[in-house]
């Protein structure tokens, strides 16, 4: 087979097909960029040894089947060609002239374009129908995810024998239809993109996001960390295509991922993107800082409305050995308000008379979000995340504004989802199963859904929409359905709400 682009992709699809005993044109347009592509293999190959999950004499085996190549010509011999350059239709499609002039008729030509129509890149070639797209996911070698993308001009057999090759490679494919973004991208960018506008409006702080989805929803990276990963110019790139496609304000890039691109900060693969990795030691940690900054205190006023989130927060307050009144008259160091969904945090601070004493606290399974009003002190602020700490809990500082900060990167997201269900486009299983097993998240978006509950979620959005005026934030008619008929979305139809299965428990605790 032949890879064409030695990117971060591309390098490691060709890693992916080595490491499968398939031999491997590496084709890239000059010596330079060859080199540079090259090196990415290697280090992932060193990487896999150093871990001790490759042995040397393997590495040596794969790297034998890479065969760096700067002439289209060399890839004369191949039954598979991917092409991997950058997301630009003309570039894609002079590729793809060069695989037809040199590349025999029965050879299979793909594109692993992450949301350019495959049927335009197509229709301008001399024998469409063995043109498909194969969709890997960064980094390829880990992701088991493959999309494969028929159009409408795809001859029959093609598809099935991507899938076969894809499965061959240890991947699970799922055949998707040629629509902007496929299944996975056309989710997980507009979340993506979400979470740049949190940061530019000062929603809460680039850590903060981050934390707020790993610890707080159990993905397995951050949105931003994630969009390093991705690069940022790729991102930027997948949003204008979703944007032309479907248009409206949840597919508009947002300025700042614009900004950053326009300044080179494509990402990890530059050194710096939203964050920086000139400094090794500082990337990983990634610390928000909100465990520092002040002492925990030793009383605190609890108030709250008598539910579960209250006797939970009272208990692990009197096993710190925190003293806890629930007078708001008698002096303490901290008015703590049980926050909840749909209850605003202000409301019960000015009941309290000391709104600059309160703060809200509100748990998304281990997470701990803070919940600061118009009106809270910096120092009451300080203070109950050294609280949170204290109660071993990672903490966020989230605004009192509905679904905090947890629930607005997540339950937008989820409508994202259930749109794509009631437009018929993919059934929840496909969408879980996507992803999964394409992003690493532990539980699919319905899982997810279904743990918090449709109504739970539908009330969030509800929400969003009013403060905000934000279409994007408009729950789908499918949701308010289900919402109202009491009915999960996933195939074993339990009843919702309920936490039934563990998925998702950290983000079934944010609802509530
Ligand atoms: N190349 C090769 N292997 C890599 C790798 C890389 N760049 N990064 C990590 N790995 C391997 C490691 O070697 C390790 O393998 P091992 O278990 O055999 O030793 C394994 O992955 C886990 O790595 P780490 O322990 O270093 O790190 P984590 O456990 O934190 O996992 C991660 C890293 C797999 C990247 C995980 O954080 C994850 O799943 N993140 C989500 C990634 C994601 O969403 N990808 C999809 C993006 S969208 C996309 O690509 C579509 C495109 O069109 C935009």
């Amino acid at each position: 087979m032949a890879v064409v682009g030695l990117g971060t992709m591309g390098a490691g699809i060709a890693e992916v097909f080595a490491r499968a005993g398939i031999g491997v044109v590496a084709l890239e347009a000059d010596a330079e960029a060859l080199r540079r592509g090259v090196g990415i293999l290697d280090a992932s190959l060193s990487r896999a040894v150093s871990r001790g999950r490759l042995a040397a004499h393997e590495q040596a085996a794969i790297r034998s089947r890479v065969r760096p190549a700067e002439a289209f010509s060399d890839a004369a011999a191949v039954d598979l060609a991917i092409e991997v350059v950058p997301e630009r239709l003309e570039l894609k499609r002079q590729v793809f002239a060069e695989l037809d002039r040199v590349c025999s008729p029965a050879a299979i030509l793909a594109t692993n374009t992450s949301s350019l129509s495959v049927t335009a890149i197509a229709a301008t070639t001399k024998h469409p129908g063995r043109v498909i797209g194969m969709h890997f996911f960064n980094p390829a070698p880990v992701m088991r995810l493959v999309e494969v993308v028929s159009t409408v001009l795809t001859a029959d057999g093609v598809a099935a024998a991507v899938s076969d090759l894809a499965r061959r490679l240890g991947k699970s494919p799922v055949q998707v239809s040629d629509r902007a973004g496929f299944v996975a991208n056309a989710l997980l960018l507009p979340y993506l993109n979400h979470a740049v506008r949190l940061l530019e409006t000062g929603y809460a702080s680039r850590e903060d996001i981050d934390l707020a989805a790993t610890a707080g929803i159990g993905l397995p990276m951050g949105p931003l960390a994630l969009l390093d990963l991705i690069g940022l110019d790729t991102a930027l790139s997948i949003m204008e295509v979703l944007h032309s496609e479907f248009g409206g304000p949840r597919y508009t890039a947002a300025p700042l991922l614009r900004r950053l691109v326009d300044a080179g900060r494509t990402g990890r693969k530059s050194g710096r993107g939203i964050y920086d990795y000139a400094d090794a030691s500082a990337d990983k940690t990634h610390s928000n800082g909100n465990m520092a900054a002040s002492a925990a205190p030793d009383t605190v006023t609890l108030i709250g409305s008598g539910d579960d989130a209250e006797a939970d927060l009272a208990t692990a307050l009197a096993t710190a050995g925190i003293n806890v009144t629930r007078n708001p008259a008698h002096p303490t160091d901290l008015i703590l308000i049980a926050a909840a969904a749909g209850r605003p945090v202000l409301a019960a601070a000015l009941a309290t008379g000391r709104p600059d004493q309160a703060v809200g606290l509100h748990m998304a399974g281990g997470l701990a979000e803070v919940v600061q009003t118009s009106l809270s002190s910096g120092q009451a602020v300080a203070s109950a995340l050294a609280l949170a700490s204290r109660l071993g809990h990672s903490a966020v500082r989230a605004v009192d504004r509905p679904g905090f900060l947890v629930g607005a990167l997540l339950y937008p997201h989820l409508a994202d989802a259930v749109r794509m269900v009631q437009d018929d486009y993919a059934s929840p299983a496909d969408i879980d199963t996507a992803m999964t097993l394409g992003c690493g998240y532990p539980h699919g978006p319905f899982q997810l859904l279904d743990s918090v509950g449709p109504a739970a979620v539908l009330a969030s959005l509800e929400s969003m929409h009013t403060a905000y005026g934000d279409s994007s934030f408009a729950p789908p008619p499918l949701l308010a359905e289900h919402a109202a008929a009491g009915i999960a979305f996933g195939a074993g139809s339990e009843p919702v709400g309920a936490g039934s299965a563990s998925a998702g428990s950290a983000a079934a605790s944010s609802a509530s």
